[in-house]
């Protein structure tokens, strides 16, 4: 089994379903450029039958990139496969992402129908797909909460069918990874065509544990992760693209690996932040605001002497300039001592306590002591020194 694992980018379609962060056809186009430089492996561009927009988008897309799968959504209808393979006839490199719930709770109370009735709609329309020239994945929605043997039917199925990719979506984020792991453990035991098709991961994050589990479907086979750039998708949001490419790039003991050029991570999240209108929260993983910024005392001190102490991923790695140390009540003189000789100032023994004690004061005040302030409290201490 090969070690690379592709990165199949849904911030298009799943993420572009969260209200208010609608796109225009350009804007999507300029967004999916920057995903093929940012080297994903597929590009889930929309839902043709959506809307005449996301069609159109799904066209676009299909025409201004070449070195990526360019892939559109459907149900496991007719009509839904015809217009996305239309959508798609310009892509060098198509796929149908086609399916159909596959737990109980949806069998019952979407679809009000039955196992065997699902299993043959999903089989019929990976063939329906297929013939139409395009790579097929098929989604087992909420395969999360599925009846394993169940899916494990439906899979082999499907694979039989000729799905070059099998999604086994937690759709509602409802999975421990334990779990979830051993869910893809368990479709490697008992799918015997398990080979002849790539096993993808789609998490959500209601739960909070959407990363932990595309992680722990990685690690028990699956070779495909769904991701969304900062993390944006339905409710709760998806797994984030940039945790994904880090953890692997960190953790070069789990010997997988992505094409992600990670030094664009950071570029693309701010891209995505201000074009979706969806801020990135600061205490966000690789991303946010505050993920090199050192604010207290004891951290600061043991990020100045070596940045490794406080620091698992090298700022630039992701594209972010530098790390930054926040002076805050918290701080202590070290990185006081630092920051005022950035700005030319040099303290030490007596005057550095003195100067740190009024620098407390102000902090106080202050939730964070700014450069302007600084040079004031310097400027005084010119002044006691007279
Ligand atoms: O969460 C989900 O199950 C989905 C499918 C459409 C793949 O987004
Ligand atoms: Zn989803």
């Amino acid at each position: 089994m090969t070690n690379k694992i592709q990165i199949f980018d849904t911030t298009l379609r799943d993420g572009e379903q969260v209200p208010g962060c609608q796109l225009k056809t350009h804007e999507k186009v300029i967004i999916a450029k920057e995903l093929e430089a940012l080297g994903v492996d597929v590009i889930e561009a929309g839902f043709p039958i959506s809307s005449p927009g996301d069609f159109l988008s799904v066209v676009e897309i299909s025409k201004a990139v070449k070195n990526v799968t360019v892939c559109g959504l459907t149900r496991s209808k007719k009509d839904d496969i015809d217009v996305a393979a239309e959508a798609l006839h310009h892509a060098k490199h198509g796929r149908i992402h086609t399916g159909i719930g596959s737990s109980d709770v949806h069998i019952k109370h979407k679809f009000k129908s039955s196992r065997e009735q699902v299993l043959e709609q999903g089989v019929w329309a990976v063939k329906y797909a297929k013939a139409k020239g395009y790579e097929v994945e098929f989604f087992a929605e909420d395969a999360g909460r599925a009846d394993l043997a169940f899916l494990a039917q439906l899979t082999e199925a499907v694979i039989e069918a000729g799905a070059d990719v099998v999604n086994i979506p937690d759709t509602t984020g409802y999975c421990l990874p334990h779990l979830y792991g051993k869910r893809i453990q368990y479709l490697f035991d008992h799918v015997k065509n398990i080979d002849k098709a790539v096993i993808s991961v789609h998490c959500h994050n209601d739960l909070g544990l959407a990363t932990a589990n595309t992680i722990a479907g990685l690690t028990n086979g699956a070779r495909q992760a769904e991701v969304t750039i900062n993390g944006i998708g339905e409710r709760a949001g998806n797994t984030s693209l940039e945790e994904i490419a880090m953890i692997l790039q960190v953790h070069k003991d789990l010997d997988l690996y992505t094409n992600i050029k990670s030094e664009r991570i950071f570029e693309i999240s701010q891209l995505v932040s201000s074009m979706m209108h969806m801020p990135v929260q600061p205490n966000k993983a690789i991303v946010g605001a505050n993920a090199f910024s050192h604010s207290s005392g004891i951290h600061q001190d043991g990020f100045l002497k070596h940045a490794e102490n406080y620091e698992i991923i090298n700022p630039a790695d992701v594209g972010v300039s530098n790390s930054s140390i926040v002076l805050t009540a918290r701080s202590g003189r070290a990185a006081l001592k630092h920051r005022m000789e950035l700005l030319g100032h040099k303290f030490e023994g007596e005057e550095l306590n003195t100067l740190y004690e009024n620098f407390l004061l102000v902090a106080d005040e202050k939730k964070e002591v700014v450069n302007n302030d600084l040079l004031v409290l310097a400027a005084n201490m010119l002044v006691l020194a007279r």
